[in-house]
């Protein structure tokens, strides 16, 4: 044992001391090192195929999806509140589910005519963002091609990148790509430039774990799988240096925007994101991870307010700028930031 260190800690500690900054509320916001802004939340809608409509998740409490009329004065309310980002995820119509889920690119489909009310009425004031897959359309429910149990990548890509083509010509400001085949950043980057969309923004879902907190979402879009799961294109939960790999590759091809999700469970991957790379990073705080809190609160379990922003802070504290987050609106209504 070394005699002389702790002697030495010692007399340091007494003079250094983290608790005189922690005294009052102001000297608290004087030194805190990481805020939460408005601008930065971004608030998932989905969208059912018509104008009108209004159907409760019931594993999402709080959550609709919306007809556009319903969309348009929701989002006006939001904008009200500083939330200046959406995220739209399409449902698709009666008997319009197929094998290649084509009415993913359809320009009547409802993503589109939603992107395109929104941006119609809202203009500059809002970003539209745009989930790219084919789930929600497929008949099988997988997020590509699915040939004898297979889900087949690079048949995938010309879907995607016409999807994607299709929100950009209805208005999206951004598409983000969120089925995992290998390329489509590149796919889309190329169909969006010889489109003439060259503005057009990617946030790609770079690292999207094959997470079991997609439950509820999954019941909102009507997107599970009907065989199997994600596991052969999603990533694996035990793999963290693979995120760095997927990162560096939607880099190369032309992201301008990288994902991590889910993200409170994967906190160490935002960081190590973060570290790997200088583009703007979001995190996806998911669905099971939304009603995991929300049914917490309702039995009274937690503070709901305090959660939430604690949540908020470890995601942004971890390195991501950006939040996707169904909490969003109640966060920003509630001045629980
Ligand atoms: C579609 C998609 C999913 C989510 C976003 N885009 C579901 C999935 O991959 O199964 C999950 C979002 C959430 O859980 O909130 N590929
Ligand atoms: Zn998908």
């Amino acid at each position: 044992m070394n005699s002389n260190k702790p002697n030495q800690d010692s007399q340091a500690n007494k003079r250094s001391r983290p608790r005189r900054l922690r005294r009052s509320a102001l000297l608290r916001e004087l030194v805190a090192e990481t805020a939460l802004r408005a601008e930065r939340l971004i608030q998932p809608h989905f969208c059912l195929p018509h104008e009108q409509g209004r159907e409760e998740i019931s594993s999402m409490p709080g959550i609709a999806r919306l007809g556009r009329e319903p969309l348009l004065s929701q989002v006006a309310a939001d904008l009200e509140l500083g939330l200046r980002s959406v995220l739209l995820f399409g449902l698709a119509g009666d008997g319009e589910k197929s094998p290649l889920g084509e009415h993913s690119h359809d320009d009547n489909g409802a993503v589109q005519r939603a992107a395109s009310a929104l941006k119609q009425e809202f203009g500059d004031d809002l970003m539209v963002m745009t989930d790219v897959c084919l789930c929600a359309y497929t008949d099988h429910g997988h997020c590509g091609v699915l040939n004898e149990g297979v889900i087949e990548n690079d048949p995938s890509l010309p879907l995607l990148a016409e999807m994607a083509v299709s929100h950009a010509a209805a208005g999206a400001d951004v598409v983000a790509p969120s089925d995992m085949m290998d390329g489509r950043v590149a796919a889309i980057r190329d169909g969006l430039d010889a489109g003439g969309f060259v503005d057009t923004s990617i946030m790609s879902y770079s690292v999207k774990y094959a997470s079991a907190y997609y439950g509820p979402f999954r019941d909102a879009a009507d997107s599970a799988p009907g065989q199997g799961d994600r596991k052969s294109y999603q990533m694996d939960a035990r793999n963290s240096r693979e995120a760095e790999r997927e990162a560096r590759l939607d880099e190369i091809e032309g992201a301008d925007i990288l994902m991590v999700k889910p993200a409170l469970a994967y906190l160490d991957v935002i960081a190590r994101v973060r570290a790997a790379s200088d583009l703007p990073l979001a995190a996806y705080n998911v669905s099971g991870e939304f009603s995991s809190v929300k049914a917490a609160a309702e039995r009274g379990w937690i503070d709901e307010p305090a959660v939430v922003r604690e949540n908020l802070m470890a995601m942004t504290r971890a390195g991501a700028d950006i939040l996707i987050t169904y909490h969003a609106r109640e966060a920003l209504q509630g001045g629980w930031l």
